[in-house]
């Protein structure tokens, strides 16, 4: 059945085939069919066509207002009406999601590590479910604390399946292919070029209509991701809450055998049932899936000189546990005017305690020659890093007239304070690219300047230094 909604959506692509409610953690309602929300109550002792009622909460009941996200949902069937749950016959060998160095088969990294795209073996059936390989990670899902990343290649769409992740919150970017993910609370189409969040413990399946998809996934335990502190900048820019694209109430009438798979742990845990999990005729709350395109972002920057920190390009962040500390940034670097005088444009060589881990879901990388869009480079924290010598020559001479830079380019930055584990999958693939080493065509070049600055030592009346 398709929602009998109106009104809601403001139409961000025209080849999207469904609706949408608009503004970051709203309370939403949604009904498929009209007047099923009970009205001035949650729990009717019946509801209209005898739906069942059925709450989910996505953080403590008595979470502090600002953080509380939570559902209601009037359903068809309540979801403990199924035949049980047992270990699934068929794992994800590259699922990980305890990290420590307790693990032999991990490590870590001090320089950094890159990787080229994953691909999908032709002849080979992989869902997105089996098409998850977790690259770099930190914490436990059963600590609710950590941050992983994931790759995902994939090539068959989800039948009569859907997989619900238990550890955590996913944040979904395309590098390739469409994702059309349906969740119990309705469906997004997710392009390349947008991001998209699926919420742990929510019900959702996903094809992939152009037959193949690619991409990145960032999860993060025991927390959500919400929209950064804008402080001084005001009350509007970088990502807009209006932007933020949430599903409406979709439900389907499937009496058919279904699977439903848990992530938990990362490992996966198979549930049969007698019928659809995307049975949810109407809703409201705040504990929602939603995506939202990169193309929106409001860049800021230096308008005179020098630069901001990448900090002003953060999209959606999570919070640690550590008060002022994000367990996740997540940073978007597209299409923008650099204005800057007196200024070395690109970034300065720098060693910052994050670790910086980058994905370029288009255009081209520009610090690196083979660097194709769904490859992931990995810097760990205090990894020192910048330009190359013809690369630092060329930004030192350019005439600094305004430019548009990044053309055509899109790059994720998926910041986290933490510091990561490399997994065994990480360590061992062909996709891993050789070490380059340090940059090595970087002179002192202070050294050529010898007599001039035992000139200037002599005329301040100081010692000399030894050459
Ligand atoms: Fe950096």
């Amino acid at each position: 059945m398709t929602s009998a909604q109106t009104g809601y959506s403001i139409a961000r692509r025209s080849d999207d085939p469904y609706r949408y409610q608009v503004g970051f953690g709203n309370w939403f309602t949604s009904e498929a069919l009209p007047n099923v929300l009970p009205s001035g109550q949650n729990m009717p002792q019946k509801n209209k066509y005898d739906l069942y009622t059925e709450g989910m909460n996505g953080c403590p009941f008595t979470a502090p207002r600002a953080q509380n996200q939570h559902n209601w949902l009037y359903r068809i069937r309540p979801s403990v009406a199924h035949q049980g749950i047992t270990k699934s016959a068929k794992q994800n060998p590259y699922l990980v999601a305890e990290f420590s160095l307790n693990d032999p088969k991990q490590s870590v990294s001090p320089e950094r590590v890159a990787w080229r795209p994953d691909s999908v073996p032709a002849n080979e059936r992989v869902t997105f479910v089996h098409g998850i390989k977790s690259m770099a990670g930190n914490g436990s899902p059963l600590l609710r604390e950590g941050v992983v990343l994931h790759t995902y290649a994939c090539n068959a769409s989800m039948e009569r399946q859907a997989f619900v992740n238990s550890d955590g919150d996913f944040l979904l970017v395309p590098v390739a292919g469409r994702l059309d993910i349906q969740t119990e609370l309705g469906r997004m189409m997710v392009f390349p070029g947008e991001v998209a969040v699926v919420q742990r413990g929510l019900k959702w399946k996903v094809s992939v209509p152009d037959g193949k998809a690619m991409g990145y996934i960032q999860e993060i335990f025991g927390m959500h991701y919400e929209l950064p502190e804008l402080g001084p900048l005001g009350a509007s820019g970088l990502a807009n809450p209006r932007d933020f694209e949430h599903p409406v109430a979709h439900f389907d009438v499937d009496q058919s055998d279904w699977e439903v798979l848990y992530k938990l742990g990362g490992q996966l845990w198979s549930c049969a049932q007698d019928h659809t999990p995307f049975d949810v005729v109407a809703w409201h709350g705040n504990y929602v899936p939603y995506k939202y395109d990169l193309d929106a972002f409001i860049s800021c920057g230096s308008l005179s000189r020098d630069h901001m920190d990448p900090s002003v390009w953060t999209v959606l962040t999570a919070r640690s546990k550590t008060p002022g500390v994000a367990l996740a940034d997540v940073i978007f670097a597209g299409e923008r005017w650099d204005v800057a005088e007196k200024t070395f444009r690109p970034p300065y060589f720098h060693r910052n305690t994050a670790t910086e881990i980058i994905g370029l879901i288009s255009g081209d990388f520009g610090f690196e020659r083979d660097f194709a869009p769904g490859a992931l480079s990995l810097e760990t924290g205090f990894g020192a890093h910048g330009m190359e010598s013809d690369a630092y020559d060329a930004a030192s001479d350019m005439e600094l007239k305004p430019t548009k830079i990044l053309q055509g380019t899109r790059m994720v930055l998926f910041e986290t304070s933490m510091l990561m584990c490399l997994t065994e999958h990480a360590l061992k693939t062909s996709r891993r690219k050789e070490s380059e080493g340090g940059h090595k065509g970087l002179e002192a070049k202070f050294l050529k300047h010898k007599d001039l600055i035992l000139k200037d030592l002599k005329a301040a009346g100081l010692p000399p230094v030894a050459f």
